[in-house]
């Protein structure tokens, strides 16, 4: 427990840390870093350049800090972090390195104004919070070890088929290079990818959502080819030109919060855009397959019929299904947007929706589906990136 004069402390830094936040962590990053270069086979370094980590990391810190009398009104953000870092492989052992760089920049941004007691407190106050994820993170590996087929940390998988699904999108069928079967995975869940790309010093780590509903000898991976900006984007490149049938990569077990409910007979909705479109094949095939009878709703947004993936199988699955509709708007063409008329239509406003795609695509679909009279509750969403403050209305 933290002492009542910890804590007025830490309520009474949190907004001038706020204000610094970025800079704050941007400077432990640096930092750190250069102290343990090893860690950048964990971090991405992507996310690292656009600064999307440093404001995640920041954010959360703060949030805990308010909540530091009670931990557990954050408990759903430090699940859904502590996904993530069992994803990724964090260990017990980082958290301090972590921890000391982090005090380190708060007292090289905030020179003279960051007095002993204010970094003590934050010291104390940041092993509170690093002992909740370390506890929560040390039941999932446990979790994911003493499941049938599990394991924790990486293990070797070999690509077994590699199947084109649009001009940018291509599925990496994948199975255990030692021969055994994979865990059972709810509908939704990912993994993390590791590659060492020819060339880089440190391993490259992404996560890839399942894109089938849970079999027992592979896990289908979908990757759209990020080529678009300059830089393009890494992984997904090497993975599209590099990496073939026969090659190994290293899997990590399934993790993420974001899964369907499958026996659920509630009316459901997948609204997706892009490459979005991942969980949904995964929690879609379920419900085809395993609650056929449930009221389903497909919303698809793509750019134009060639960068469209899965129409057929969605169609297929779709004939089977006693009550589902399925439907694709095409942005490059008039009216192919999902607006709120496209919404009322499909969307059964009294069960649950599942959203994915590029942020601003979710923030337009979340913001409708709240005007039609969803909840928070009804809404499951994901980001492909570190999770941002969305900006609905
Ligand atoms: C839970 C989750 C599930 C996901 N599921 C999927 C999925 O099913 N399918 C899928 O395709 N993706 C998925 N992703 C996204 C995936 O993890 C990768 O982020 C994606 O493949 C891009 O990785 P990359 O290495 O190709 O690109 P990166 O190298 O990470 O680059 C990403 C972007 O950053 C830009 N960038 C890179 N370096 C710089 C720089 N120095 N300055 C400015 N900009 C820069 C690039 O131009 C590119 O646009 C998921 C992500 C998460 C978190
Ligand atoms: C209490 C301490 C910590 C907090 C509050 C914290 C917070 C966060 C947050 C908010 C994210 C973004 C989650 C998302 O993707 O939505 C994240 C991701 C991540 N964290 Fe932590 N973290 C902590 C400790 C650590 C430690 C000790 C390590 C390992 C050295 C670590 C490594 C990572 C990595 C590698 C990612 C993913 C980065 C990316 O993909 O860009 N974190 N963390």
């Amino acid at each position: 427990m933290l002492s009542e004069q910890t804590r007025t402390i830490i309520k009474s830094t949190v907004p001038v840390l706020e204000e610094h936040g970025t800079a704050i962590t941007t400077v432990f990053y640096k930092n750190m870093f250069e102290a343990h270069p090893e860690l950048l086979n964990i971090f991405n370094h992507a996310n690292q350049k656009q600064g999307r980590q440093q404001a995640a990391l920041a954010n959360t810190v703060y949030a805990a800090a308010v909540h530091i009398d009670n931990l557990e009104a954050i408990l759903p953000a430090v699940v859904q972090i502590a996904n993530k870092h069992v994803s990724l492989g964090v260990k017990p052992e980082h958290y301090p390195i972590v921890g000391e760089y982090l005090l380190k920049a708060i007292k090289e941004v905030l020179g003279d104004a960051a007095t002993d007691d204010i970094i003590n407190a934050w010291a104390e106050a940041y092993g509170v919070i690093a002992d909740a994820f370390i506890g929560v993170e040390k039941d999932m590996y446990e979790k994911a070890e003493n499941q049938q087929n599990g394991w924790s940390f990486f293990k070797d998988f070999t690509v077994a088929r590699k199947v084109k699904e649009s001009e940018n999108i291509t599925s990496f069928y994948l199975k255990p290079s030692d021969g055994s079967d994979v865990p059972t995975y709810q509908p939704g869940q990912y993994i993390s990818v590791r590659v060492s790309i020819p060339g880089d010093k440190y391993l490259s780590n992404r996560q890839y959502s399942l894109s089938q509903a849970s079999r027992p000898d592979e896990f289908r991976i979908s990757v759209k080819r990020e080529d678009d900006n300059d830089p393009a984007g890494q992984v997904s490149v090497f993975l599209h030109n590099q990496v073939n049938v026969g090659d190994t990569i290293e899997v990590s077990a399934p993790a993420g919060e974001f899964v369907l409910d499958a026996n659920h007979t509630t009316p459901v909705a997948f609204i997706s855009g892009g490459v979005g479109i991942t969980p949904m094949m995964s929690m879609f095939e379920t419900v085809a397959t395993v609650t056929p009878e449930r009221p389903t709703a497909f919303l698809h947004a793509a750019r134009n019929e060639s960068l469209h993936a899965f129409d057929k199988d969605i169609q297929k699955y779709v004939a089977t299904m006693d009550n589902a509709n399925y439907k694709t708007l095409y942005s490059e063409q008039p009216q192919g947007f999902i607006t709120r008329e496209v919404l009322e239509e499909m969307v059964d406003v009294t069960g649950e929706v599942y959203v994915c795609g590029p942020v601003p695509f979710m923030e337009a679909m979340i913001t409708e589906l709240r005007a039609l009279g969803l909840t928070e509750e009804q809404i499951h969403f994901e980001f492909f990136g570190p999770a941002v403050a969305l900006q609905t209305v």
